[in-house]
């Protein structure tokens, strides 16, 4: 579906005010069925509210913007449309109060890898335990799935950290998740799971703080037939300020667009970097046991790495911020439901005169009988 094709204003109000913690838009754009976004003053979004972020002054840009592709990853224009919002405010997705509970609920369920099984949740990927780490990047070819309102698919980058019973995470990828998106579509996201073992999907709740004017973090991905659809994101953690920054790349030659934080504030476990990064495909089965489809439902073909899900250009940042590719360090790969999904990794590879760096190829059909 060809989606973020018109821009058109929808209001437009005078001033903003600030009432009974409901903000007025400046202007709001509509960009596709159901999806309109408003522009919100960056100092009263809702994800200053947290109770852990009352004395948090905004960073506006991090010290260090990390992300600049190496390579050319054939990034649709799409994804290239920003939502033009005037200066000092920031685009935030119109959420009905449904969306609200709904992302609340399912993100104290939501699945991380640090934990024990989550049962019905499969993930093919790789992880690193050997932290400090300071950040994680990747490209994504983004696919879309044909899933179940009460199943989930997605891929994700993840930085996390865990001790006793504890646990601190971030993760961003993109996801198709129906019972919490509301539709079948394909959704950039960020998630995060902080200090008191709360957690939020961004910016459904408070904790994210959104500072580019342009670029939100939650958006619809709009295919067009024959067209892959790339997306490649960068967390990391400030070196001065020690917040998690999440910078998307929109072309080869383009800065990174820096979208906004998780503030250091949220964790207890992240101050000196996350022990633990990773990255992969996940899927959640519906409560009759039925897994959907991982990546584009191809199980990976050693030949032919063009044909199942992609993640690839997978770097990591050690405790010095030095920038390796994920290989240099010792990795690990999970693989819980091999009959249902499948990985494989590779050094590089060249398509259509792109060159990729470390990947992943992962994926599969899923069914009925792929374990708890
Ligand atoms: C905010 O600052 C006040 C005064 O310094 C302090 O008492 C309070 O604990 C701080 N709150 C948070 C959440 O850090
Ligand atoms: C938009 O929302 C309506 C009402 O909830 C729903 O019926 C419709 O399918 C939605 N459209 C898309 C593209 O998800």
């Amino acid at each position: 579906m060809a989606l973020i094709m018109n821009l058109l204003p929808l209001l437009f109000l005078g001033a903003l005010v600030h009432s009974n913690q409901s903000v007025v838009p400046l202007i709001s754009f509509k960009i596709g069925e159901n999806v309109t976004y408003d522009c919100i003053d960056i100092f009263m979004q809702s994800g200053l509210d947290h109770p852990l972020l009352k004395n948090h002054t905004i960073q506006m840009k991090p010290s260090v913007s990390r992300t600049k592709l190496k390579s050319q990853i054939g990034i649709n224009k799409v994804q290239k449309q920003k939502i033009p919002c005037p200066d000092e405010t920031i685009p935030v997705l119109r959420n009905t109060k449904e969306f609200v509970t709904n992302a609340q609920v399912l993100a104290d369920k939501h699945f991380h890898p640090l934990t024990a099984d989550s049962p019905g949740t499969h993930i093919s990927g790789v992880r690193s335990h050997n932290g400090p780490y300071r950040g994680v990047e990747a490209s994504f070819e983004v696919v879309s799935v044909d899933i179940a309102k009460d199943q989930a698919s997605y891929s994700q980058i993840y930085i996390g950290s865990g001790s006793n019973n504890e646990v601190n995470f971030i993760s961003a990828g993109w996801m198709v998740n129906p019972s919490l998106f509301g539709d079948g579509r394909t959704w950039t996201y960020g998630f995060w799971k902080g200090k008191d073992g709360k957690g939020c999907y961004n910016m459904a709740c408070s904790g994210f703080v959104q500072v580019s004017q342009k670029v939100p973090i939650f958006k619809p991905i709009g295919f067009r037939a024959g067209e892959t659809v790339w997306l490649h994101y960068s967390i990391h953690q400030d070196k001065n300020t020690g917040n998690w920054w999440l910078t998307e790349a929109l072309g080869l030659g383009e800065p990174g667009v820096d979208l906004g934080y998780w503030p250091k504030e949220l964790f207890n476990l992240l101050d000196n970097g996350a022990n633990m990064v990773g990255a992969g495909g996940v899927v959640q089965a519906s409560r009759s046991g039925s897994s959907p489809e991982m990546g584009n439902g191809q199980f990976p073909n050693v030949n032919h790495p063009e044909n199942s899900a992609l993640l690839t250009n997978i770097e990591v940042l050690d405790s010095s911020y030095e920038q390796h590719k994920m290989n240099y360090v010792p990795t690990e790969v999970v693989l819980d439901s091999p009959k249902c999904y499948g990985l494989t990794i590779g050094k590089r590879f060249i398509f259509r005169r792109n060159r990729y760096g470390f990947y992943l190829n992962y994926g599969g059909p899923g069914g009925n009988s792929c374990g708890v």
